[in-house]
């Protein structure tokens, strides 16, 4: 690749908040509220540093020092942990809830290292530039002189295993390092000019994440499979509108659980809402109406996506 990529190439597609769909989303996302706060009060801050001194002279005159602290972190926030358990949702849909709570307009620029960047020596970090290149202008032209942002730009680094290299980090390709180095100063750019910026990064494997990349993470928020609780929710407000019974609930709610003695962890949340409450609908459609007893079987079948091998978040709720 020997031109900068350009826009089209760079970004997946563009969303700007606020808007009813994205809304919509993060309401639907069940068990993050404490992601969601977390993650919310992050973004809003990078918006709208005055909040925080606004809310300290009323309640804590004098802790300047205290607020420095907060306020120097980098704008980086990590979002770790199992497959199909809320990353990318929640993270394609917070700038929806900061927007409306701050009253103004936020850009997501989602670049995914999954599909781009692993090819040609040279292209992750030239993608990494050019995305950090086109996060600082757009947000420079947000910052204002008074203090609170017109608008702001969330960075979206999904899929970024890409950059979790540091158990191999002595063998590290000269490459990884260059991407990793690449991101590193695109953050420290981010922060130096104080822009209306913020960096999400979504990865599977969280341990494997380059120390030098996880240090600089303002909060690092976890994600896990839902527990029996978050199943029950997930599936009986999807079926008790159909008709289901209880005691077919809780035979779901089960059958999509740890098996103890044959596995040690349950199914995903995408595995509750891609694969089995799908396959359930297909199986009936179009001859017949659904039912309890064969939604039975059909989870009894099915078996719940393997968990990545970082053992940090199997099992692990914040
Ligand atoms: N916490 C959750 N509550 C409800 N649905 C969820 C949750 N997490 C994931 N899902 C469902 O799974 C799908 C995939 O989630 P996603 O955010 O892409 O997972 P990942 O953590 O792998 O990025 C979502 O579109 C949604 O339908
Ligand atoms: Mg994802």
């Amino acid at each position: 690749m020997s031109d900068k990529p350009n826009l089209d190439e760079l970004f997946e597609r563009r969303v700007t908040y606020p808007d009813v769909e994205p809304q919509l989303r993060l309401s639907r996302l069940v068990g993050l509220e404490n992601q969601k706060t977390r993650l919310a009060k992050v973004v809003g801050l990078l918006v709208n540093p005055a909040g925080l001194a606004a809310w300290a002279k009323k309640h804590h005159p004098g802790a300047q020092m205290l607020l420095d602290i907060v306020l120097r972190r980098p704008p980086l926030v990590i979002l770790a942990g199992d497959v199909g358990s809320g990353k990318t949702e929640l993270a394609e849909t917070i700038g929806d809830a900061v927007a409306r709570s701050e009253g103004i307009d936020i850009t997501l620029l989602p670049l995914s290292l999954s599909t781009r960047g692993q090819g040609r020596v040279g292209e992750m970090t030239q993608l990494l530039t050019a995305a950090f290149e086109h996060t600082v202008a757009e947000a420079t032209r947000l910052k204002s002189a008074s203090g609170r942002a017109r608008g702001a730009v969330i960075l979206l680094v999904d899929e970024a295993d890409a950059l979790a290299q540091s158990r191999e980090a002595a063998q590290m390709h000269h490459e990884d390092r260059a991407g990793v180095n690449a991101f590193i100063r695109g953050i420290d750019r981010i922060a130096n000019a104080k822009l209306p910026a913020a960096v999400l990064m979504c990865t599977n494997r969280l341990s494997a994440l380059d120390p030098a990349v996880r240090r600089r993470a303002a909060d690092v928020l976890s994600f896990a499979r839902p527990d029996t609780e978050q199943r029950r929710f997930v599936l009986s407000s999807r079926l008790e509108t159909v008709g289901f019974t209880g005691c077919h609930v809780d035979a779901l709610v089960e059958l999509t659980g740890p098996a103890p003695g044959r596995r040690e962890y349950g199914f995903t949340f995408s595995d509750l809402t891609q694969r089995l409450l799908p396959a359930i609908v297909l199986d009936a459609y179009p001859g017949r109406a659904m039912d309890g007893a064969r939604a039975v079987e059909i989870a009894r079948a099915m078996a719940p996506t393997p968990p990545f091998k970082d053992g940090e978040f199997v099992g692990a709720r914040p």
